[in-house]
């Protein structure tokens, strides 16, 4: 799988993958003043269509809001230019990072006489946690590090500087023998993995750290909301505390990277009988007929190429 592609849309244009550069002197290097959205291209049938588009592009830009970066493009144009590029790439699957920064000009702490500048890439990319991962679960920790407290750093948008607390979150798992890290917000309540949202299944209810909690209010955590509707599963949005992890009877993690990753153990505790749960695997195999086109595409999430 390569991590490369023929063009990259770089403020308009379509340029040639090694050759989308920026200057070192760039903002969104030295104070993180970018904001960035993550999606995926799935192959559906002999076509492909990516997943939930619009809300995607919709986020991108309240992050860009938040952080007063005003692009010269508007929501619509960023929709058709992440097509664009899709086909200009001929990938049938793939994952597709749009960014909006601050480029070059001055690097006073103020961004405000900086560019704000667009990339749209994309590459050919599989599963996050290899097929093995989705069908028996992953390992996770607790994070020693916790989410931002509430007015730090805002959780509603996905800010590059956010991902310092991720990396910090996700290299402490793997030194410590983890796949993945599960933070707490500031009180000590559950927040959500490195670059997932995280649900609980607890005596037949689905549980998720709540909206204004330390967590990005994902776009698939939303998917799993709604099929969990849909398949009557009773559901609670909540601040949960951390033993729950421990008397869980599922756990999974959910994300555009992560699709839907069941978590098998987590700390020194196995989950339940550290086999997949049924309310994982049917939210799971649901998830994945939707965006494998095995089933309908009932809540018009898939935009064909
Ligand atoms: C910190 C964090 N939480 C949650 C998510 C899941 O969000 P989504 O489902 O929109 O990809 C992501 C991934 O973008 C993330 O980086």
């Amino acid at each position: 799988m390569a991590f490369q592609a023929d063009k990259i849309w770089f403020n308009g244009e379509l340029v040639d993958w090694d050759k989308a550069k920026i200057h070192v002197l760039s903002h969104v290097v030295h104070y993180g003043s970018g904001v960035f959205e993550g999606l995926r291209l799935y192959k559906v049938g002999s076509r492909s269509a990516v997943f939930r588009l619009k809300e995607h592009i919709r986020r991108l830009f309240m992050s860009a809001k938040i952080y007063r970066m005003l692009p010269k493009f508007s929501e619509a144009e960023i929709n058709k230019a992440t097509l664009e590029i899709l086909r200009v790439n001929k990938l049938p699957s793939a994952y597709i990072r749009p960014l909006i920064f601050r480029g070059f000009k001055e690097l006073g702490l103020s961004p405000l006489h900086c560019p704000v500048d667009v990339v749209i890439a994309a590459w050919t990319w599989g599963t996050y946690r290899g097929e093995a991962g989705l069908k028996n679960g992953i390992s996770a920790c607790t994070s020693s590090w916790f989410r931002p407290a509430p007015n730090t750093l805002p959780n509603l948008a996905k800010g590059c500087g956010n991902y310092l607390s991720s990396q910090l979150i996700k290299m402490e798992a793997l030194e410590r023998g983890f796949d993945e890290g599960i933070a707490l917000d500031v009180r000590g309540n559950l927040a959500e993995g490195s670059g997932e949202n995280l649900f609980v299944v607890k005596d037949g209810t689905l549980y998720t750290p709540e909206d204004a909690g330390s967590i990005l209010p994902g776009i698939t955590r939303d998917a799993i909301l709604t099929l969990a509707k849909e398949l009557g599963i009773p559901v609670k949005q909540a601040t949960l505390p951390r033993e729950i992890l421990y008397l869980a009877d599922e756990l999974f993690l959910c994300g555009t990277a992560a699709e839907v990753t069941p978590v098998s153990k987590i700390d020194s505790f196995t989950v339940a009988n550290g086999a997949v749960g049924e309310i994982t695997r049917a939210l799971q195999s649901r998830f994945f007929s939707i965006v494998n086109g095995e089933s309908e595409d009932t809540y018009n999430w898939l935009t064909y190429i």
